[in-house]
């Protein structure tokens, strides 16, 4: 596994797919990047060597395992998808000379400094143009209040962080249910003095939670609040990562918007506070099947498979969206291929992803003649018999890109979609896996 060219992708490169196709196979996708992510870093918090199968070996994981060696864990992967992770406990991390360089990942800054907060030394973390546009205020906030003391520009990377040992246990209400938010919190609350609490808006994904167990840990729950207890001792452990329903969905959506079509997605987390892209494909008319519905560690797992048809609009609310919050923009690409008006509202959320997504999706959407209104919290649309071709902006963010590539799938000429390097921080390998399942995409360089 090279680490050496983790941040700061050289060329660039665009996405050219040719107008029509069908999805058609079973496939599996590489594993999943939330729960990559914990497993590095919750190993980096154990004592002992825990081993990670089905890593997620993309340029945001490799990230976040690049940062732990740099603070002095011991990796070795022994094939790219096979990590063993050697930890002594956070007490045993080192100060870093270098800044972890986060690249384009929001997960590894804002979990890191989580780890970071409940350390005494000061560590600097900084990432791409995109990541340093996002907010961290959010982190940088809770975990100041629990110790910690941030040096940021504006709530913004690069972000230092001056650890403190023990962290002060407190109770936290967080103001946006986000899973980093509250996973920095927790990873901060294992190194404090006492119960630290958290409760959020609405349930996030708890992939860290449930993984706390699995390395031994207990969390706590009394009613809508969580919590830690710090100096709780981690054990390593093995685990095994399921594929990422984030990037299975863009396998099922481009199966689900044409008639005729068949496609199964093998082995893929089917975690409750995830699958809300599989509740929304169903009520807006798409038949999904769950088979071999299993347990892949602490979390669920099933082959999905999707049959394509005849798609509606549907109301898409504030509920909807935490469990559905990665998925949206490609679930925006079956909305304007539904009969019917889409509406989207709550998800202010996905105008401080990797980039303004909203707005991404609406400006490749409306090229395509989609009739898109938006709001400063959502989109509303109308769908359309087919898409126009042309040419589309990434906006350097890899779920646009994957999104607007199933688009192809219903347009009249070819797509050429601008800015795609990015897809390999989430899913490595894209390009070749729509291959195999029909689509006609062909990667270009650019300079
Ligand atoms: C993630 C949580 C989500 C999600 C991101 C991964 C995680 O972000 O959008 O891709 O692994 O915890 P928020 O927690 O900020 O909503």
């Amino acid at each position: 596994m090279s680490t050496a060219a983790v941040v700061g992708n050289a060329g660039g490169c665009d996405f050219v797919v040719q107008a029509g196709g069908r999805l058609q196979g079973r496939i599996r996708v590489p594993g999943d990047k939330s729960i990559s992510h914990r497993a590095l870093l919750l190993g980096a918090m154990a004592h002992g060597e825990s081993h990670i199968s089905n890593f997620l070996e993309s340029q945001d994981c490799l990230a976040t395992l690049n940062a732990l060696r740099l603070l002095g864990v011991r990796a070795s992967p022994g094939q790219a998808r096979d990590v063993h992770l050697r930890g002594a406990g956070p007490e045993n991390l080192h100060a870093s000379a270098r800044t972890l360089d986060c690249g384009n990942s929001g997960t590894s800054m804002r979990l890191l400094s989580g780890v970071l907060a409940g350390q005494p030394f000061a560590t600097t973390l900084d990432g791409d143009a995109s990541l340093r546009r996002r907010p961290m205020q959010r982190v940088i906030e809770p975990l100041t209040q629990m110790g910690a003391r941030f040096e940021s520009t504006d709530g913004h990377a690069p972000l230092t962080v001056h650890g403190r040992r023990p962290l002060t246990a407190r109770r936290h209400e967080l103001p946006v249910a986000s899973a980093q938010v509250k996973s920095a919190i927790m990873l901060a609350g294992l190194q404090a003095s006492g119960e630290t609490w958290l409760r959020e808006p609405a349930p996030s994904r708890d992939h860290t939670e449930r993984m706390l167990q699995t390395f031994g840990c207990r969390v706590l729950r009394d009613g809508p609040w969580l919590g830690v207890r710090g100096g709780s001792e981690l054990q390593a452990a093995d685990i095994t990562v399921p594929g990422d329903l984030s990037s299975a969905a863009f396998f099922l959506i481009g199966a689900a918007i044409c008639p005729g079509t068949r496609v199964v997605v093998e082995s893929v987390g089917i975690n409750p506070t995830r699958e809300g892209v599989l509740r929304l494909l169903r009520r807006m008319g798409a038949e999904i099947h769950l088979q071999n519905p299993r347990e892949l560690g602490a979390e669920p797992a099933a082959d999905i498979e999707v049959q394509g048809g005849h798609l509606h609009g549907i109301e898409i609310a504030a509920a909807d969206v935490p469990l559905a919050i990665d998925e949206l923009p490609a679930l925006m690409v079956a909305a304007a291929l539904a009969q019917g008006r889409t509406t989207l509202r709550g998800a202010a959320e996905l105008r401080v992803k990797e980039s303004d997504r909203l707005a991404a999706m609406a400006a490749g959407l409306r090229s395509l003649g989609v009739p898109v209104e938006s709001f400063d919290d959502g989109l509303q649309l109308t769908g359309v018999g087919e898409f126009k071709g042309g040419e589309i902006d990434s906006c350097g963010d890899h779920r646009i890109a994957m999104s607007f590539a199933m688009a192809a799938l219903r347009a009249a000429k070819p797509l050429r979609i601008r800015n795609c390097r990015n897809v390999d921080t989430s899913f490595p390998g894209f390009a070749a896996v729509a291959r195999s399942t029909g689509l006609d995409l062909r990667v270009e360089e650019t300079a």
